[in-house]
Formats: structure tokens, C-alpha cells, sequence
């Protein structure tokens, strides 16, 4: 794996802090800032809109997704929805939100993150098959081609429903940081099997930082 472990007793806090710093040492006048699915993300906006308060002009943040299930937008199961009722509602406005939209294809997005060159914040999660965002074990997007930021994908074990739209390795790696948020004892043999180097989706995350924020429970079994 790559990166930096650091356990903690509570990620949502410091995942907050660690969105804030970032937001103060930005190269640029404006924030991009993309977004997760799964409850673990759902904590961490929750928990970011209290915490960052005026420390963060959301004014200056655009807010990307990592992956979107292929759902309407307003469904249970979208990431959108989730940060949209986590983060967005409970902040009452940022500079501009860009959903993924699987109707649309995945060029728009690429075109995008294209122009856009770098995210300052890529936020991510860990399955407990080892997937992040949505690059699912032995899924065509692995082996997507080095040009393509954002593809479409499918979980080929069935495990994750709904077709999906990703960053791939190479999007992830356009992050000037990434924040992988893990929590729990469910995640603590996949936790210990990616700090092993197991050839794992999550185990090839790249970029000029990436944290994994790790609880004590989920990092128990770390040698
Ligand atoms: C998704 C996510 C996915 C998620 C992990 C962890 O759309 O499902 O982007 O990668 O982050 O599955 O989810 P939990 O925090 O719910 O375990």
C-alpha cells in the first residue's frame, strides 16, 4: 500500500481536521473537493459540516464525486443523495456541485477533471473485499487505460449492486491529497491484509498524499 496509516480513536474528526488544513494550505483561490459513498462517509460529512463552521468558505469549494451508484440521484442508495443530506443541505451552499450522472456517460466528467487538472481532496472508503471507491476486485477498471480519469464499472462478483461510475487510479492520482477513512472491526482483516501489500484495488491508491485515517477497532490487526 501506499501512504500513511495514522489510527485514531475518532476518523470523522479527524478527517474534518484534516479537510480544513487542506482547505488553508490550497495553492489556489478555490477548494475541489471530491466526495465518497458508504456510512463511514456519511459520518465524516456529518461531522465536517459541524466541525469546520467558518473555518472552511464553502463560497470557494466545488464538490466532485469519487463514484456514483447508477441510480437516480434522489434514490437511497446514491452517493449524490448522500452528500447532498450529510454535507450540502447542512452547509446551505458551496461554490458549485458536479454530480456523476451515468445517463450521461463518463466523458463529461473525464472532460471535466480534464480541465480541471487537480483535486485537492479526493476522499475514499474501503470495502471489506478491498475496493475503493468503486474499482472492485478483478473489475475492467482496474485496468483502465492510463488516459481515462472516470470510467464506467460493475462489481463482476456481485457483491456491490448497481453500475457504477468511478474515478479509476489514474483520477485518483490527479489528488494533491487523499483521505481513506476506515472504521470498524468489520474492516479489520481487510485493513491488515492491504497494510500487507495484498494485491488489492485499495493497495494501488497513488497520490502526492494519501492518509488513510484508520480506528482503533478496524486497525487492530496491523502488524
Ligand atoms: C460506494 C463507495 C465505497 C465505500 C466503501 C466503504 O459507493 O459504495 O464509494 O467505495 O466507500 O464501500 O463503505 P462503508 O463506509 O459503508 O463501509
Amino acid at each position: 500500500m501506499y501512504g500513511e496509516i495514522v489510527i485514531v480513536d475518532d476518523v470523522p474528526g479527524e478527517f474534518a481536521e484534516r479537510v480544513i488544513e487542506a482547505f488553508h494550505r490550497r495553492p489556489n483561490d478555490g477548494f475541489s473537493f471530491a466526495l465518497s459513498g458508504g456510512e463511514t462517509a456519511r459520518h465524516c460529512y456529518e461531522r465536517l459540516a459541524d466541525d469546520a463552521g467558518n473555518q472552511i468558505d464553502w463560497w470557494k469549494v466545488d464538490v466532485y464525486w469519487g463514484d456514483e451508484r447508477c441510480v437516480p440521484l434522489d434514490d437511497v442508495d446514491s452517493n449524490y443523495r448522500l452528500g447532498r443530506e450529510a454535507l450540502l443541505e447542512r452547509l446551505g451552499a458551496v461554490n458549485a456541485n458536479y454530480p456523476m450522472r451515468c445517463d450521461d456517460g463518463p466523458d463529461p466528467y473525464q472532460l471535466r477533471l480534464g480541465q480541471l487538472g487537480r483535486l485537492d481532496v479526493v476522499h475514499l472508503g474501503l470495502g471489506p473485499d478491498g475496493h475503493t471507491a468503486s474499482l472492485f476486485p478483478d473489475s475492467p477498471a482496474l485496468d483502465a487505460d492510463p488516459g481515462r480519469l472516470v470510467v464506467m464499472n460493475e462489481d463482476p462478483s456481485g457483491r456491490n449492486k448497481h453500475k457504477r461510475m468511478t474515478l479509476t487510479f489514474a483520477g485518483i492520482a490527479r489528488a494533491r491529497l487523499v483521505l481513506v477513512t476506515v472504521c470498524g472491526e468489520e474492516k479489520r482483516e481487510v485493513m491488515a491484509r492491504v497494510a500487507a501489500g495484498e494485491n488489492l484495488p485499495a493497495c494501488r491508491i497513488q497520490a502526492d498524499q494519501v492518509l488513510w485515517l484508520v480506528d482503533t477497532d478496524a486497525a487492530a490487526d496491523i502488524s
